[in-house]
């Protein structure tokens, strides 16, 4: 894809309006994955039609899997478990997807070939060690350029024999917990995943596979920790869903209308799983008026519009337990705080150095070039001193985003809320994620140009 940049010359005026996002981009991923496993043909709308889900796409018919798309419909014809098409020295390109690249490692656990998997520059940096060695313990094998703190591109050899997983997940990745569930299921026996309650991650994973068959996989309760157990070697039948729409998003246009002065937005049929709001929780211990409306459940989650209003937020003092459940939205409460009225303080946020980019170094970059003073701490920590009156006067601001999609969104937020001559970079990446996006933005009236 070629490079563009978009130039941000006007806040944008004053909205009111409704609008949809796309689908979630966790459980459109999930979908290939588990229907790829299961036995018969699966049937989705509301899918995501982004670079990761693409890349998904192509990674499940690479190993043999038939994936149509008939009018609005995805169409899956799964063979059961072990019934993917694994040949020695076949390669797997996950491109820029972390969720691809874990998952597929997780479901190649359990096939004995060879095969080379691999990512684009940003994916390559990031880090593998943490679902390769639960991976190795369950007998799967991998080759990798550097033996501690290993990265793709990688080879795996798989076991034929593997054995039960018992895992703890201490970082709180939904990724990790997801891939696991997904080795799990090629393994004998009755697998658990223990899950502490500090560190909670998105649980579509668990909720699809309970929608699917809803025999295989249990989630207990405990005080301190949820115990997921999984029902190894059992086939399942093939499922139709419908996918909300993806709050990760939403959210973006959320923090659009709470900056704005006197709009209003109505976000429809978005996906409103608990495990996903650690944001709108943020936010509306903030001041934000943000309201959830038409709850209902829809193939086991749960689904409703997100009705924004413009508001002024005061800082936070953000717990590190909440950091999990918000955590590809983080870059945006940074924003957030930074217009709010007060010191904001954040702890636990060491995961954000792990995605597409550097998100907590490169989000403390942007806040100081726009003229917001930050304490950031150990790559790990940050106070942010808010600022509701910052002016950008007209200056020009080269935003960098280091090709990362979340971050090209926030600096386009950024200009349309602040004004001031913003050049956001990279901002082709976008479609790994939100292809619409601009989009959505001019049906809000927002002004931009892109220069190729
Ligand atoms: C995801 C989990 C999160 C998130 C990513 C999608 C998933 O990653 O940042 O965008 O679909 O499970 P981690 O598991 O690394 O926290």
């Amino acid at each position: 894809m070629k490079s563009f940049s978009i130039i941000v010359k006007k806040k944008i005026n004053k909205f009111n309006k409704s609008i949809f996002v796309p689908g979630d981009k966790s459980c459109s991923i999930r979908y290939f994955f588990l229907a790829s496993l299961a036995y018969g043909l699966s049937t989705a709308t509301g899918i995501l039609e982004s670079g990761d889900v693409f890349s998904t796409v192509k990674a499940m018919r690479k190993l043999g899997v038939r994936i149509v798309k008939k009018n609005n419909t995805w169409l899956v014809w799964g063979n059961g478990l072990n019934s993917l098409t694994t040949r020695d020295n076949i390669s797997i390109d996950c491109e820029n997807s972390g969720t691809l690249s874990r998952f597929i490692l997780s479901i190649l656990s359990t096939y004995p070939q060879r095969i080379k998997v691999y990512g684009d520059r940003s994916l390559n940096k990031r880090p593998m060690d943490r679902i390769m060695n639960p991976l190795e313990k369950l007998g799967a094998f991998f080759q990798t350029k550097k033996k501690v703190k290993r990265t793709l591109p990688c080879y795996i050899t798989g076991s034929e024999m593997p054995i039960k997983i018992d895992h703890e997940e201490k970082i709180g990745s939904g990724q990790i917990k997801g891939g696991l569930i997904l080795a799990s299921l090629g393994c004998p026996g009755i697998s658990t995943i223990k899950e502490f309650k500090n560190k909670q991650s998105r649980n579509h994973t668990e909720k699809m596979l309970k929608f699917a068959e809803p025999e295989i996989i249990k989630v207990k309760k405990f005080k301190n920790y949820n115990l997921i157990s999984i029902k190894g070697q059992k086939d399942f039948k093939a499922f139709n869903l419908n996918v909300g729409g993806d709050f990760s998003s939403a959210s973006f246009f959320i923090l659009l209308t709470l900056l704005s002065k006197n709009s209003q937005l109505k976000i429809k049929s978005v996906n409103l799983n608990p495990t996903r709001l650690g944001a709108l929780k943020i936010l509306k211990k903030m001041g934000g008026k943000i309201t959830l409306q038409n709850i209902k459940f829809q193939c086991g989650e749960r689904i409703g519009d997100v009705a924004v209003k413009s508001s002024n937020l005061k800082s936070i003092n953000c717990s590190a337990s909440i950091v999990s459940l918000a955590i590809d939205e983080m870059p945006l409460i940074f924003l957030a705080a930074s217009f709010a009225n007060g010191i904001s303080s954040f702890k636990a946020c060491g995961e954000l150095e792990k995605k597409e980019s550097p998100r907590l170094s490169l989000m403390n970059k942007m806040l100081i070039q726009i003229g917001i003073r930050t304490k950031l701490k150990d790559r790990d920590s940050i106070k942010i001193y808010g600022n509701p009156n910052l002016n950008l006067n007209n200056k020009i601001y080269r935003i960098k985003t280091s090709y990362d999609h979340r971050l090209s969104m926030i600096g386009i937020v950024l200009g349309l809320t602040l004004g001031g001559k913003i050049i956001v970079e990279d901002c082709h990446s976008i479609v790994t994620s939100f292809p619409n996006f601009l989009n959505l933005m001019k049906q809000l009236g927002a002004k931009y140009e892109i220069i190729k």
